[in-house]
């Protein structure tokens, strides 16, 4: 069966035009202008929106100066207030929880800025006067990504009084680069994880420095692929979860290494003496970090969907949360 017998709106299209989406939207939207400088900010957003706040976090672990809290609920803790810049991202602009935590931004006298492709943000920020980025419509929120990326990242750079162009461009080749062979085809890398991944329950053990692509991951394999898919950290399972692999492993997992290396080495020796033939996945060394977390993003995003074609599933809908949200 062929993938667009499956994937019947070509929803896979969206994931294969990341590279020209991420550089056309970052020109597009161009300089933004803020009131505030050098502030630490809160990026706050629910699922595929969310998944912004985490990636910048991780591309900016070793040079941000500036403090950044992911947010991902209705509310904001305590110890934020107006010396942070809040960055509400939805890419429909209708998320009752983004939405919620703007209105408490403006109780506590935070400067706001929102991303959104239009929604009840957009009508918000113009009523409220608040400083609003219109972005492009993807097929789904979670295939806006570089969009809604490129829109926070321009946020930033207002902010920070620092361009991040040179990433972005070189972001942006890197995944035209890969996408070339990674089609919906027997061979190609995302393909192969798919097929090595079906039928298991996939773990994904990443450094502690790349939680949002262990998120992602989660998020995409449930929302595409409507299939679990857990996430850890190392070192930290060394410290718990290595215990479950003490015991014969009954579970059908198939464990997947991000990044490999001395960190994750004894892990992975220990689950192949076990039999469970871990998969490794090297980390892209010879690009700048935009670059190589998006493009294993794109890695778990496309595997996603191949899992789904596969399985005789369109990766497309996702009812339950839809059906959530008219609640
Ligand atoms: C659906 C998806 C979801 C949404 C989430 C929040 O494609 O990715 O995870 O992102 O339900 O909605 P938005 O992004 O519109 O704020």
């Amino acid at each position: 069966m062929s993938i667009d017998e499956i994937d019947r709106r070509g929803f896979y299209k969206d994931f294969h035009a990341y590279g020209d989406k991420l550089i056309n939207q970052y020109m597009k939207i161009g300089d933004l202008e803020l009131e505030v400088r050098n502030v630490p900010v809160v990026i706050s957003g629910m699922g595929g929106s969310g998944a912004v706040g985490d990636i910048i976090r991780d591309f900016l672990y070793y040079s941000s100066p500036i403090e950044i809290i992911v947010n991902k609920s209705h509310e904001l803790p305590s110890y934020i207030d107006d010396s942070y810049l809040l960055i509400a991202v939805s890419f429909s602009g209708n998320t009752r929880e983004t939405l919620a935590v703007v209105e408490e931004a403006l109780r506590r006298n935070m400067p706001v800025v929102a991303i959104s492709t239009g929604g009840k943000l957009a009508e918000y920020s113009i009523k409220k006067k608040l400083p609003h980025v219109m972005i492009e419509r993807a097929m789904a929120p979670r295939s806006g990504l570089p969009g809604l990326l490129a829109a926070a990242l321009r946020v930033l750079e207002a902010d920070l009084s620092h361009s991040y162009e040179k990433d972005v461009v070189e972001a942006s080749r890197y995944l035209n680069y890969v996408i070339r062979a990674w089609k919906p085809i027997e061979g190609s890398k995302p393909w192969s994880l798919a097929e090595k991944v079906m039928g298991h329950i996939p773990i994904v053990y990443v450094p502690h420095n790349l939680t949002s692509l262990g998120m992602r991951a989660k998020a995409a394999f449930n929302e595409n692929a409507k299939t679990f898919l857990y996430w850890d950290t190392y070192p930290e399972i060394y410290h718990n979860e290595v215990m479950t692999y003490q015991a014969e492993v009954m579970h059908k997992i198939k464990p997947i290494f991000v990044g490999g290396g001395d960190k994750s080495r004894f892990l992975y020796d220990l689950l192949s003496e076990k039999g469970l033939s871990p998969i490794s996945i090297e980390y892209p060394s010879d690009v700048g970090r935009l670059a190589a977390l998006l493009k294993m993003v794109l890695l778990f995003d496309l595997a996603s969907i191949y899992l789904a074609v596969i399985s005789g599933i369109d990766p497309y809908p996702v009812e339950l949360i839809n059906r959530i949200k008219e609640l």
